[in-house]
């Protein structure tokens, strides 16, 4: 009993992983308007407690965009495309 529990606590308390390339060819195509977006956006839905956003160096994916990962699965935004991109990927995720 105490166990499940335990385990029910673990699970409310995992955050959906937001995290976005912060190396220097994400960072001309717009890395920084993206984070200030996804924080703002963050914020306006009130899903802080939910999303932990963070930055990594390169994700091996320059070619496209900036390169943004939701929970390990790899996305290329532009600033444009962020705010669809956070309705469709991580409210989709949170709302699940
Ligand atoms: S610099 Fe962002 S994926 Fe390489």
């Amino acid at each position: 009993m105490t166990d499940n529990i335990h385990r029910k606590d673990r699970m409310n308390d995992k955050k959906l992983e937001l995290i976005v390339c912060i190396g220097s060819s994400c960072h001309l195509r717009g890395s920084k308007d993206v984070v200030q977006i996804l924080e703002k956006l963050v914020v306006s839905k009130g899903v802080g407690d939910k999303v932990n956003l963070s930055g990594s160096f390169c994700m091996g994916e320059c070619t496209n965009g900036v390169c943004v990962s939701v929970n390990g699965k790899k996305f290329s935004l532009t600033p444009s495309t962020t705010e669809s991109f956070f309705e469709e990927e991580v409210m989709e995720v949170l709302n699940k």
